[in-house]
């Protein structure tokens, strides 16, 4: 796997290597805020699919036509939008979705890595109340019987993952997750994810993903810094449901939307 985006470090009293980074959110001009704890393993640090959905995100909230357009223009408009954010590590993806889309969003992960998510969301939280929309942390174990029927007692517009695809065994898991989802709900649930290939095998994945879903790229960023490709943002939706409605999106040079515009501050 390759290395997540550099961080600036500080050594906290607990000896826990901490860092902050920081999201400006062009569209409101608002800052997120958000703490890694790199020495904690990959859980707690920001990956770089996170960064482009966070920049989508931001771009979608002030223009027409970007590549989310065609994906949220089928959600209702007389209720706030309700997503389901699987792996999300830090919660920088939800906290972005709750402000920008004033949606309602639950935020899942691992039971130990929710601490620090809950830390994120309380550090936001002024935002969050000033920009509307929710964000609710919950473990989710992908293959979870019980917490996905915990979970799904709700139903949900749009399932969101970013860098979830990169363990082989976890994908049966993941798949599991998606199906429990995307095929056990009575309306078109779309699975929003962006992905950054590291390796072949991850084909697998996509391969046996076909089988249930149709699998559409709507995105694909620039490649980053010693890197071949970039992150590549996919629709997944159950097989047969209203395929070709998102339409494939290519960057250009002028498109603010592409990798090269920085989301970051550190
Ligand atoms: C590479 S990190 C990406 C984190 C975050 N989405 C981002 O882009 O910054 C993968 C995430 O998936 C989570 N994960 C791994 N296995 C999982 C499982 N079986 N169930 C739920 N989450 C899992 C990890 O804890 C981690 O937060």
């Amino acid at each position: 796997m390759s290395e997540p985006i550099p961080l600036k470090e500080t050594i906290e009293e607990d000896h826990a290597i901490q860092s902050q980074q920081s999201y400006h959110l062009h569209s409101i001009n608002s800052t997120i805020v958000i703490r890694q704890l790199p020495s904690q393993g990959l859980s707690f640090q920001l990956w770089p699919a996170a960064t482009t959905l966070v920049t989508l995100l931001d771009c979608h909230r002030s223009s027409n036509t970007t590549p989310l357009s065609s994906l949220f223009s089928g959600c209702s408009t007389t209720r706030p939008l309700r997503l389901l954010e699987l792996g999300s590590g830090t919660g920088v993806v939800g906290i972005a979705a709750a402000v920008l889309l004033g949606a309602n969003v639950t935020v899942t992960d691992l039971p130990h890595v929710l601490p620090n998510m809950q830390f994120n969301m309380d550090a936001n939280a002024g935002l969050l109340n000033q920009h509307g929309g929710g964000v609710e942390v919950a473990a989710l174990s992908w293959g979870d019987v019980q917490h996905m029927e915990g979970i799904g007692a709700r139903e949900y517009d749009i399932i969101v993952g970013s860098d979830v695809v990169y363990h082989d065994h976890l994908y049966e898991p993941l798949l599991e997750t998606l199906r429990f989802f995307l095929l056990g709900s009575e309306k078109k649930v779309v699975f929003l994810m962006a992905h950054l290939k590291r390796w072949k095998k991850e084909s697998a994945f996509f391969k046996k993903a076909k089988k249930f879903f149709d699998v559409e790229v709507i995105y694909t960023d620039l490649p980053l810094n010693g890197s071949r490709v970039g992150v590549t943002v996919y629709t997944f939706v159950r097989r047969g449901g209203e395929k070709g409605k998102f339409l494939p999106f290519t960057p250009n040079d002028n498109d603010s939307t592409s990798a090269a515009r920085p989301a970051l501050l550190t």
